[in-house]
């Protein structure tokens, strides 16, 4: 960036920062005013929560402090993550030119006079320098997968529906082109879009919670409940209720970097609710590639009936050498001696010292397993976690803590 902008973002990145959230939801809403047609690309329901202005938000002030201090903390995992959402669905680099348009629109007319030429084409600078970052990973990332970014979904067709428990369903779905599956890596997930009654269309992103079905993979999908008065979610609501064996879905490419390296290190796998979707790929994975390898499994449900794929992975974990399994229900039945009651407590389960962590669950308990995992000592570059909504995760966390970054 050039010097003279560099000071002027320095000086406006806190006002910015301040008007954030109102900046990027009238952003939002102008921009889908003129384009309806992105009304089928963004989650209605992370627009009705604000909680995607607030990533795009803080990923945008976030990266204006990562060109003026040369301490800041790497920027590279939250590119990655963003350049692969992108990618499974579909965003192409045309696009960058329309929400450039209403953002750097919004900044001006939410920040008023106090918005001059010179912070105008700062701002404008950062964004594009953004922008250009994100085409050039997504070019990469489409090009790795051999997708044309104006075709980027494969219609599937779902074989099999399974009952997991009361809330949780697998759908096991194969290409319908009789084409190979993609390369997934355990931990990625796929962007489903359905058509839903109401004429509109969504996408929303699902694991890949088993890769170990030869031409086929599963998606296990927990339906939303709509609480304190809230709507059910929309896409979960409509697999469960809707979708058939017989029915086609279009799905993108595999995508996400929570995936686990092939090193010998021991593993700590530590999840909640519909985060042991991660789960099972990576069990499988190990089980496969490296039975010798230590897996220790952690996992909270509110109780042992919801906990979905729990004989799944205890099944598959035969295979390994060294498997622990440690699980935390908020209710216990009676006579169940093997598990612990409550929220997961990791200060007291015998850890390697050297152990690797991926984590996935809602925000609060991935933040209780971090700050229990830190104060143990495990270096905060060893803690990967995977946020199955939009990443507020990395606004949230104290920067001292933001190793992994
Ligand atoms: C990388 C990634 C991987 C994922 N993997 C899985 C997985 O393997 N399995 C799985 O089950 N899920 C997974 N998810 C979550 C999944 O993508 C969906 O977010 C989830 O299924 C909910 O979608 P929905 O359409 O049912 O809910 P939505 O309709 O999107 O609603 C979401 C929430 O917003 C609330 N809401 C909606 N509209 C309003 C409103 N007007 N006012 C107030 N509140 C509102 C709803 O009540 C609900 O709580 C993953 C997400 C990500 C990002
Ligand atoms: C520099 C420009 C951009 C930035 C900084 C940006 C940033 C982000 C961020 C931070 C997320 C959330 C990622 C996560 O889940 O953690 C996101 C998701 C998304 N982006 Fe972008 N984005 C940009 C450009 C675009 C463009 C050009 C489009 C196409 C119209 C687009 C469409 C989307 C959609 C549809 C989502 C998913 C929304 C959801 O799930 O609610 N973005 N983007």
């Amino acid at each position: 960036m050039s010097p003279s902008s560099s000071e002027t973002v320095r000086a406006t990145a806190g006002v910015v920062a301040e008007n954030g959230d109102q900046i990027t939801a009238l952003f939002y809403a102008s921009m889908l005013a003129d384009h309806p047609e992105l009304l089928r690309l963004f989650n209605k329901g992370n627009q009705a929560t604000g909680e995607q202005p607030r990533a795009l938000a803080a990923s945008v002030v976030a990266y204006a402090g990562s060109l003026i201090d040369p301490d800041a903390p790497s920027f590279h995992h939250v590119m990655q993550r963003i350049a692969y959402k992108h990618v499974s669905l579909g965003i192409k680099p045309q696009q960058y030119t329309i929400v450039g348009h209403y953002l750097l629109g919004a900044v001006g007319e939410v920040l008023g006079d106090a918005v001059t030429p010179q912070i105008a084409e700062a701002w404008n600078e950062v964004y594009w320098l953004f922008a250009t970052q994100l085409i050039a990973e997504e070019t990469r990332l489409y090009q790795q997968a051999g997708v044309d970014a104006s075709h980027p979904l494969r219609p599937y067709r779902v074989v099999r529906r399974i009952d997991e428990t009361q809330d949780v369903i697998s759908l096991i779905l194969e290409p319908a082109d009789g084409g190979q599956l993609p390369a997934i890596s355990p931990g990625q997930y796929v962007s489903v879009f359905v058509d839903l009654p109401d004429g509109g269309r969504q996408p929303r992103q699902y694991t890949v919670s088993s890769t170990a079905l030869g031409p086929r993979l599963q998606i296990t999908v927990r339906r939303v409940r709509g609480i304190n008065g809230a709507p059910d979610g929309q896409v979960s609501s409509y697999l469960h209720d809707a979708v058939q064996p017989g029915d086609l879905l279009d799905v993108s490419v595999p995508a996400g970097d929570f995936v686990v390296q092939s090193s010998d290190g021991p593993l700590l796998l530590a999840s909640a609710g519909a985060g042991i979707t991660t789960v099972l790929p990576i069990v499988e994975h190990i089980a496969r590639t490296q039975p010798k390898r230590t897996v220790i499994v952690a996992h909270a449900d509110r109780t042992a009936q919801d906990h979905a794929l729990r004989e799944t992975v205890l099944h598959v974990a035969r295979e390994l050498d060294d498997f622990t399994a440690y699980t935390w229900y908020e209710t216990l039945d009676p006579g169940n001696d093997r598990s612990r009651q409550g929220f997961m407590d990791l200060s007291e389960v015998p850890l390697p010292d050297d152990v690797q962590v991926f984590t996935c669950g809602p925000l609060p308990f991935m933040r209780h397993v971090r700050s229990t995992l830190l104060a143990r000592g495990i270096p905060a570059d060893r803690i990967r976690y995977e946020v199955f909504g939009p990443d507020l995760w990395a606004a949230q966390i104290p920067a001292e803590d933001r190793g992994d970054r």
